[in-house]
């Protein structure tokens, strides 16, 4: 089929996919925010009826003393609670099944998940696998959680992946290698603890992936073709503050009026992305991350110029827009002027905040697979704002080969 019919077979499936989104409700986690609020938050757990509740984190939070700090809330509350600690990055079906088991065995009536995005996706599927009867391999997929979820709580440790507020939770398939998505507004978490002094001490460079990671979920709701004034305004002010604060941030990891910035605009970006959708620069990074484990914010950090620049000739006025609200310039200028400025601006930051503009690990040979992978991806899922064909792809990834 000549490409220019598949772009409109395309455009066709994302205004059905737009259609049936509308009916798809987006509710929002109650949020407490500021130095303190996952103790605040904890106090409330109980009127949820939770009053033993499965932690699911990772060990360098139990380790750093993250969790010991929530969980003395807890025992000050006299709230019972069993620590899973065993969440790595992009979590197997296994690992997320053995969490279910620990759940059951401690009768747990609530989850609280203190980490980033593996840990909090982890704690979505755990909750909803424990009260719905079914394989996590069978909940992968659009509305397949069919009860409601145990009560979630999270704790955001890192300000990037918006799980805190999205309707979606990847797990991975040991078989294929590749991140599956279960998407269901059930798995929207009933509180979120949006707290600062939480990530003080998260280190530069994971500082600046997750980041770049919020910064792609924003610049890609609003390129989206499904984007409507309320993600826009989410969105608008995201880039806005991930511009100003992620490189103060990244510079002095203390500066907890920065951080808090960053996490508020982590979850703006996710409450962008979950009702406007992706990009291209996620459907590439997503296959990086299943050839290479490549971190996912990293892996869009990376991806993200590259996509802006094959954008730019059909999302000029929209990242014209992206300029001014982040004054790069003033009304009236040409939009390709601007634009072109905001693309820069992306560019400089990345190269402010240490990120190669190569990756490392990627290899010629795999190229034409990984482009295949990422176009059936975007395809299928991504409104996005200017259409590619394979070699397109590949000329793209091609770039990003380390020298
Ligand atoms: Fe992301």
């Amino acid at each position: 089929m000549p490409f220019a019919l598949k772009v409109i077979f395309y455009r066709i499936l994302m205004v059905l996919l737009k259609f049936v989104t509308v009916f798809i409700p987006a509710p929002k986690p109650t949020i407490y925010s500021g130095a303190g609020s996952a103790k605040k938050m904890c106090s409330t757990i109980m009127h949820f009826g939770s009053d033993k509740l499965l932690i699911v984190t990772d060990a360098m939070l139990v380790k750093i003393g993250v969790v010991s700090e929530i969980t003395d809330e807890l025992e000050r509350l006299g709230v019972q609670y069993i620590v899973f600690d065993e969440i790595l990055p992009d979590p197997s079906y296994d690992l997320v099944e053995k969490g279910v088991q620990v759940a059951i065995e401690h009768q747990a009536n609530g989850i609280l998940a203190i980490g980033g995005g593996s840990p909090m996706d982890a704690a979505k599927i755990i909750a909803a696998r424990v009260t719905n009867n079914k394989s996590i391999e069978s909940l992968t997929g659009i509305l397949k959680v069919k009860q409601p979820c145990l009560p979630l709580f999270v704790v955001p440790t890192t300000a990037g992946t918006g799980s805190e507020t999205t309707i979606a939770a990847v797990v991975s398939n040991p078989s294929t290698n590749q991140k599956t998505p279960v998407i269901d507004p059930k798995l929207v978490p009933i509180a979120a603890a949006l707290d600062p002094a939480l990530m003080l001490g998260l280190p530069p460079a994971i500082t600046a992936a997750t980041g770049m990671d919020a910064l792609t979920h924003a610049v890609e709701s609003y390129l989206s073709k499904h984007a409507a004034p309320d993600t826009d305004h989410y969105a608008l002010a995201a880039v806005k503050m991930i511009m100003k604060n992620l490189p103060i941030c990244y510079a002095d990891g203390k500066n907890e009026q920065a951080r808090e910035s960053m996490a508020l605009a982590s979850f703006y970006a996710g409450a962008a992305f979950t009702k406007a959708n992706l990009g291209y620069v996620h459907a590439i990074a997503h296959q990086f991350g299943a050839f290479y484990h490549t971190p996912h914010g990293l892996a869009n950090a990376i991806v993200l110029p590259h996509i802006l620049e094959y954008s730019l000739p059909a999302a000029q006025r929209r990242l014209a827009e992206l300029a001014l609200v982040v004054e790069l310039g003033v009304a009236g200028e040409p939009h390709a002027v601007l634009a072109q400025r905001f693309v820069d601006a992306v560019k400089q930051l990345n190269q402010d905040i240490g990120i190669p503009t190569t990756l490392e690990t990627l290899k010629a040979n795999d190229v034409s697979t990984i482009a295949k992978g990422a176009l059936k991806e975007a395809h299928y899922l991504y409104p996005v704002p200017r259409y590619m064909d394979k070699l397109q792809c590949e000329r793209i990834i091609r770039a990003m080969l380390p020298a």
